[in-house]
């Protein structure tokens, strides 16, 4: 069984115990954070620890820990962890106390964090790229906040693969948001377009990755969401996340993509990512 710990304690993720009445439970009253490494090493740790302390700060629970110590405790992790690449993920939650949607006073945070194997690559993914359904968004309007209640992306995910989609993008008021658990990038007569960090979307660490890399190729780029017309004519469309890096989506809502292929600037920019790993 895999190494994990909770609230101070390192011990195999099939000991680790959580209370019925903890609010992550109850509520959904807890926020994550999913860090990737590769070759032992995490990747983009600051980033990820500035968007754990900024989700933690945004629902009002005081950080348990310092930014060393959260390290520690993802170094500790990984260096148990059997395979040279993998994830931690880290959750926060408000405690437990009785039920009563009011905050608890004097109720310690609970921290638990664990590892995770590397996914294994979509079949197809790098040649064919994948395929994806429109959903209408949802959700709340605090999508920047990296929060466990997940229910609307659960159910946007669960209609994706029962439609034999793999991913579920959300369109509001005629904007391309993101995916269900991705960012989405759309490229339109050569210019690349994703939405911008508001409340409207999660705030993706490898989405900055790729917004870099785009400046750095010198690629037409714009920070806007593309409208649900620009991805029904668009030239390419990628998703992003920190299990799927960058991948190309050749099929939206059963149509395919341009010619239904990978496009040359998804290339550059995959090519490029690797780079950074
Ligand atoms: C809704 C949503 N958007 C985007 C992402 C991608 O974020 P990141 O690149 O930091 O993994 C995630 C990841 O969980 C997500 O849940």
């Amino acid at each position: 069984m895999s190494a994990a710990y909770l609230n101070g304690e390192y011990k195999p993720l099939d000991e680790c115990q959580v209370s019925v009445l903890d609010r992550g439970f109850i509520f959904g009253d807890a926020v994550y954070e999913l860090i990737p490494f590769y070759i032992k090493k995490a990747f983009r740790l600051e980033a990820h620890l500035a968007r754990l302390k900024r989700s933690l700060a945004e629902i009002r629970i005081n950080n348990p820990q310092t930014d060393e110590q959260w390290q520690a405790i993802i170094e500790r992790l990984i260096s148990q962890h059997d395979e040279a690449n993998g994830y931690v993920y880290i959750q926060v939650s408000r405690g437990v106390a009785r039920r009563d949607h009011a905050f608890p006073k004097d109720t310690a945070a609970t921290v638990f964090a664990m590892l995770g194997a590397w996914p294994a690559l979509i079949d197809g993914a790098l040649d064919k790229g994948l395929s994806v359904v429109t959903v209408d968004d949802i959700r709340w309007n605090r999508c920047d906040v990296k929060s466990t209640s997940l229910l609307a992306n659960v159910l946007m995910k669960q209609k994706a693969l029962e439609s034999d989609a793999h991913e579920a993008i959300m369109i509001r008021e005629g904007k391309v948001l993101e995916g269900s658990a991705t960012n989405t990038f759309v490229v339109h007569q050569g210019t690349v377009f994703t939405a911008a960090k508001d409340n409207l979307i999660l705030p993706g660490i490898t989405r900055d990755v790729v917004v870099e890399l785009i400046n750095t190729l010198a690629l037409p780029f714009v920070e806007q969401a593309a409208s649900l017309q620009q991805l029904q004519e668009a030239d390419e469309v990628w998703l992003t996340s920190s299990t799927k890096e960058c991948l190309a989506i050749t099929e939206v809502d059963g149509q395919p993509v341009a010619n239904g292929q990978p496009g040359p600037l998804w290339h550059q920019v995959y090519a490029a990512f690797q780079l950074q790993k």
